[in-house]
């Protein structure tokens, strides 16, 4: 028999909680214990934070959005701000703690569900402190370059693709340009996904460095058609040619690394829009909306999927390894290639192709 205990870490997606239900399930089918660990390792450093799993506690979780154990970008157990006595805050290892409650608790696997940031510590776990770790992929930035796919990208795409669907109607009542921010860090697939779907005229992603002259052209080419309006999708991350990158003040502290937390790409294209195409414009930012609500189909069937998946893997002992959609089936990766780098949208992509022969202006001049 065995016990194992399931974390979730970094910023949440939809299809969390089916990760959980699917982990639970498979764990009971093998008459195996499955405990949960509160907001990342919270419950791996203090018992009481440890929630045991079982067949109700789960029922019903599968289609909602969120997750059951709740999770935090501040969590870095080999990095964690303790405040001493003195109220100051200091930087402390605590992940011999956690590895001596692990011990202590008779687990014999931990699966890690997360991005970058909590693959990346799930990974030095298992090199530095002998973990036995499982790894499975979350982002709605799909931006993990093992896996073709990971949960909560759908859902995100959907929501602003149905964002987009409804700005066309204003934008087209008023003649005006409608800036729409989508989230995605350093990678458009979001962007390029929803922009496409979603009927943009320009779409302006992290991978392309664009140009304002570029966008007025489109729109006053939308303008000699008879197309008083215009639809741009920007990614968070994107930038101008001569430019640098749009964030908010605060860096903020991600699972794992220093990051700085984006945003304002939006408004400061839809300002230079106003002055060099001389149209009304407004600018929207999409925000969290996108990692909110339940899970569409695809996402809680692959969240399934790599539940069941990541148990198959604890069975055959298959550590310091992620669960990842390889070829359209599940596979291991070591968790070292996971977090090697960060995936791009190739530029030779076939969606950038269909961009452009559909007549979507990416905002270079090509
Ligand atoms: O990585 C997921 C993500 O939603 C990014 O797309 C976005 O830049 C960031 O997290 C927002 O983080 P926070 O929830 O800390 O504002």
């Amino acid at each position: 028999m065995k016990r194992i205990v399931i974390s979730t870490g970094g910023g949440d997606a939809p299809g969390l909680n089916a990760v959980i239900y699917s982990v639970v399930k498979a764990s009971l089918f093998r008459d195996w214990e499955v405990y949960g660990s509160r907001s990342g390792y919270r419950g791996l450093l203090d018992p009481d934070e440890l929630v045991r799993l079982t067949a109700d506690k789960v029922e019903d979780i599968t289609a909602t959005g969120g997750t059951i154990l709740g999770s935090t970008n501040k969590g870095n157990p080999f990095a964690m701000p303790v405040e001493n006595l003195a109220g100051e805050v200091q930087i402390r290892d605590v992940s011999e703690r956690v590895m001596k409650n692990f011990t202590r608790m008779g687990f014999s696997c931990h699966i890690a569900v997360g991005g970058d940031g909590s693959l990346e510590i799930a990974h030095r776990f298992a090199t530095e402190r002998g973990m036995p770790v499982i790894g499975v992929p979350k982002t709605i930035d799909n931006d993990l370059e093992a896996t073709q796919m990971t949960f909560g990208f759908d859902t995100a795409v959907s929501t602003a693709t149905e964002a987009i669907d409804k700005l066309h109607s204003t934008a087209k009542s008023h003649d005006r340009v409608m800036v729409v921010e989508v989230m995605g860090r350093d990678s458009g697939w979001i962007a390029l996904s929803s922009g496409i779907s979603g009927g943009a005229d320009v779409i302006l992603l992290p991978e392309i460095p664009f140009t304002i002259e570029s966008i007025c052209r489109k729109i006053s080419e939308n303008e000699l058609h008879g197309k008083q309006y215009a639809i741009i999708v920007v990614a968070e991350g994107a930038c101008a040619l001569e430019g640098e990158r749009i964030h908010r003040d605060q860096a903020r502290s991600e699972i794992g690394r220093q990051e700085l937390l984006l945003g304002g790409i939006g408004e400061w294209v839809a300002d230079r829009i106003r002055t060099c195409a001389n149209k009304d414009t407004r600018a929207m930012v999409l925000g969290h909306l996108q990692r909110g609500g339940s899970p569409t189909t695809f996402d809680r069937l692959l969240a399934l999927r790599f539940g069941a998946a990541a148990v198959r893997m604890a069975e055959q002992e298959q550590f310091d390894q992620m669960v990842a959609l390889v070829n359209g089936e599940m596979a291991a990766v070591p968790l070292a290639e996971a977090i090697k780098q960060r995936k791009k949208v190739p530029l030779d992509s076939d969606k950038i192709l269909t961009a452009r022969e559909i007549g979507i202006c990416l905002g270079d001049n090509p």
